[in-house]
C-alpha cells in the first residue's frame, strides 16, 4: 500500500513558495502578508493558528496574528476585518473557525474582501468554483490541498467514482464540487453521503476515491472499502492517551490499520491531509500577492 505522504510533499510545495516569495519581493520590494483573526483562547485553535503563522514566516511572508477576547462582538469582529480588507500590506485573512457563539459565523465570512479570503470559504469563491472558474477563485485550502496531493502521486482520477464522506462547508462541500470539475486532477462520478445517509457502507464500497471529513476516530472500517480504493482522511481527532506526553493523540477518521491492509493509497494522520491544508493557504496567499499587484 503506497502511503501518501502530505509531511513531505507540504515540504517540496513550501521550498518552492519560499522561492516565488523571493520573486516577489525581487520584482516589487514586497512580500505576501497573512492575517489571521483568533477569538478566545480554544486550544486546538491555538495550535492551528501558531502552526499556520510559524510556517507563513518560514517562507518569507510576513504574518499577523490578531488575537482577540472570548466576549468579543461580531460588530468588533466585522470592523477589525473591513480595516484589514484596506490594509494595502495585508493580501490574505484568516479569521479562524468556529467562533464564539455571539457571532455568526456567515456574517464574518461574508465580510472578508473575496480577494483576500485565502481560506476560499467567501460565497463568491465557493460559487466560482461550483461555476468550474478554478483559476479565478481561492480554493479552500483543505480540497485544494488534498487536489495537489492526488495530482503530485498521478492518481488517476478521470472518470472514477469518488466518494465524499461529509457534508460541512469547511472541506465536504468544496471537495465534492471539486472533484466534479473537468481539472486533471479530478473530472470524477461523486457522491456526498452525510450523518442522515442510510447504509453509508454501501456507498462507501463504490468509492475508487474515498475522501473522508466527518470529524469521528475511526468510522471508516475495512469492510466499507473497496480492494484498491486511494482513501484520503481529512479527520483529526484527539482520542485520550495516557502514555502520550500530552495525554491525547491524533487519529483520522478512518481506522488506519485496518483500511491499510485494503486500500491501495492512503493518507496517514498526522502528516496526510493536515500539512497540505497550511501549504495551500501559503499558496493561496502569494496567489492574491501576485493578482493583487498584477504579477
Ligand atoms: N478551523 C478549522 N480549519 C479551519 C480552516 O481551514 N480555516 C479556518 N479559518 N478555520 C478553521
Amino acid at each position: 500500500m503506497l502511503i501518501i505522504d502530505g509531511k513531505k510533499v507540504s515540504l517540496d510545495l513550501k521550498n518552492e513558495l519560499k522561492a516565488s516569495v523571493d520573486k516577489c519581493k525581487t520584482i516589487t520590494g514586497n512580500v505576501p502578508g497573512l492575517t489571521i483573526i483568533i477569538v478566545g483562547q480554544d486550544p486546538a485553535s491555538q495550535g492551528y493558528v501558531r502552526n499556520k503563522a510559524k510556517t507563513c514566516k518560514e517562507i518569507g511572508m510576513i504574518s499577523t496574528v490578531i488575537e482577540m477576547p472570548v466576549e468579543t462582538t461580531e460588530k468588533d469582529l466585522i470592523e477589525t476585518i473591513e480595516a484589514l480588507n484596506h490594509d494595502p500590506a495585508v493580501h490574505g485573512i484568516l479569521v479562524q473557525l468556529p467562533l464564539p457563539k455571539q457571532i455568526d459565523e456567515f456574517t464574518a465570512t461574508l465580510a472578508v474582501d473575496p480577494s483576500k479570503d485565502v481560506d476560499g470559504f467567501h460565497p463568491e469563491n465557493l460559487g466560482r468554483l461550483v461555476m468550474g472558474h478554478l483559476d479565478k477563485c481561492f480554493i479552500s485550502c483543505t480540497p485544494y490541498g488534498i487536489l495537489e496531493l492526488l495530482g503530485r502521486y498521478s492518481i488517476e482520477t478521470k472518470g472514477k467514482h469518488c466518494v465524499v464522506v461529509g457534508r460541512s462547508n469547511l472541506v465536504g462541500k468544496a471537495m465534492a464540487n471539486l472533484m466534479l470539475q473537468k481539472h486533471e486532477a479530478a473530472n470524477c462520478t461523486v457522491t456526498i453521503c452525510h450523518s442522515a445517509t442510510q447504509n453509508i457502507s454501501f456507498y462507501t464500497r463504490q468509492a475508487d476515491i474515498l475522501i473522508v471529513a466527518i470529524g469521528k476516530a475511526g468510522f471508516i472500517t475495512a469492510d466499507m472499502v473497496k480492494a484498491g480504493a486511494v482513501v484520503i482522511d481529512v479527520g483529526i481527532n484527539r482520542i485520550e492517551d495516557p502514555t502520550a506526553k500530552n495525554g491525547y493523540r491524533l487519529v483520522g477518521d478512518v481506522d488506519y490499520e485496518g483500511v491499510s491492509g485494503v486500500a491501495s493509497a492512503m493518507t496517514p494522520v498526522p502528516g496526510g491531509v493536515g500539512p497540505m491544508t497550511i501549504a495551500m493557504l501559503l499558496k493561496n496567499t502569494l496567489l492574491s500577492f501576485q493578482r493583487l499587484n498584477n504579477l
